[in-house]
């Protein structure tokens, strides 16, 4: 509810009944005017229509609205209502670690949630979609061992991310692989494909068998990584938000290649993205005077993604499918044994359609 509200020549505040304010610049009013806007919600005027000489003449509310007179004889209206929604008075933020839960392996309880569940109940299926917002990670269970079913589960928050890889790729033990995935070797903690422009924002894992010994999978979370490394190596966290070293995957039908560095923040320092993987990390160059405080901020955030109580362990199960955020949750294997069948099937999905079912949920109200 509405407090109170007074304006200057290109300002209007509004204090509402909670504590909570709201500062508009004039120019923000012109450029919000819902009367500016599509039934669609577009907008239909740009930057370039507003009027940088027009000021507040005068603010009136009359019932459910404020109506606005500039000096230029135009007349905004508002309903309090809108004015009052929450995204007007924060900074809505879903993609940073702002408002995110960091968490630590030790103390860590993996969300989960069973297929028929998931699949059978919105509410459910936007719970466990939000746990993937919120802490990067959930796992189905009951998932049917099928092959070709990870794609199945992508289709019910988004689409296939197709790549040179397929639409799906098959995680088991081969001859001479092309990538150490498909080996029985440990796999340090990493994110996938950093070589792709966009990077896949999501991955999933869908367990078909795992009779070996050993082959669990580390989870890490980048984020508290990198916020560790900001509190403890400020500079080594500066030093990789700054350096956008190349990344390259060629083969004989691909060369993937970009630019990135391991640590993304926005304009205002909050981590979006984080990345680690050694293997496909192209040939750099850096001015000498920085390879030194490189390799230093590098080894850091290689230890500090290593640190035993961030990583959290589990064993995939035939029927357990593990949906992360591949810009957040770092993943690792440990080493297992050549006898005995292990095949997971993989796929790549984007965080954007992730979300937008989120929101087409309604995330507040599951
Ligand atoms: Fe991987």
């Amino acid at each position: 509810m509405l407090k109170y509200f007074e304006y200057e020549q290109n300002s209007l505040t509004l204090s509402w009944a909670d504590g909570r304010v709201t500062r508009l610049d004039v120019l923000w009013l012109q450029d919000h005017d819902p009367a500016g806007r599509h039934d669609n919600g577009q907008r239909l005027i740009s930057v370039l229509d507003l009027d940088w000489q027009a000021g507040i003449r005068a603010v009136d509310r009359q019932g459910g609205s404020l109506v606005i007179c500039l000096t230029n004889g135009r007349e905004l209206t508002f309903t309090l209502e809108h004015l009052a929604a929450e995204q007007m008075t924060t900074i809505q933020d879903d993609r940073s670690w702002r408002g995110k839960t960091l968490w630590r392996g030790e103390a860590f309880t993996l969300p989960d949630v069973s297929w028929p569940d998931y699949t059978g109940h919105d509410d459910i299926r936007c719970r466990a979609l939000a746990a993937v917002a919120e802490s990067g990670l959930v796992l189905l269970r009951d998932v049917p061992c099928e092959p070709g079913q990870v794609l199945e589960v992508i289709h019910t928050f988004g689409y296939v991310r197709e790549t040179n890889y397929g639409r799906l790729f098959d995680v088991k033990t081969v001859v001479s692989p092309s990538n150490l995935a498909f080996s029985n070797l440990g796999l340090g903690p990493h994110t996938d494909n950093p070589y792709r422009d966009p990077v896949p924002g999501v991955q999933l894992l869908h367990c078909l068998s795992n009779e070996v010994d050993g082959g669990e999978n580390l989870l890490v979370d980048g984020f508290q990584a990198a916020a560790r490394l900001q509190a403890e190596h400020p500079e080594a966290f500066e030093l990789l938000t700054r350096i956008r070293l190349p990344y390259r995957f060629i083969d004989e039908k691909a060369d993937l290649r970009s630019r990135v560095p391991f640590i993304e923040t926005d304009g205002a320092g909050n981590v979006l993205k984080v990345r680690y993987n050694n293997r496909s990390i192209a040939p750099f160059m850096l001015p000498f005077e920085e390879q030194r405080a490189f390799y230093q901020a590098y080894r850091l955030w290689a230890e500090t993604l290593s640190a035993p109580d961030l990583a959290f362990t589990c064993r995939l199960e035939p029927g357990d499918c593990l949906i992360f955020d591949n810009t957040r949750i770092m993943h690792a294997r440990t080493a297992f044994t050549d006898g005995g069948r292990r095949h997971l099937q993989g796929a790549y999905s984007d965080l954007d359609g992730l979300y937008s079912t989120l929101y087409r949920l309604g995330a507040s109200a599951c």
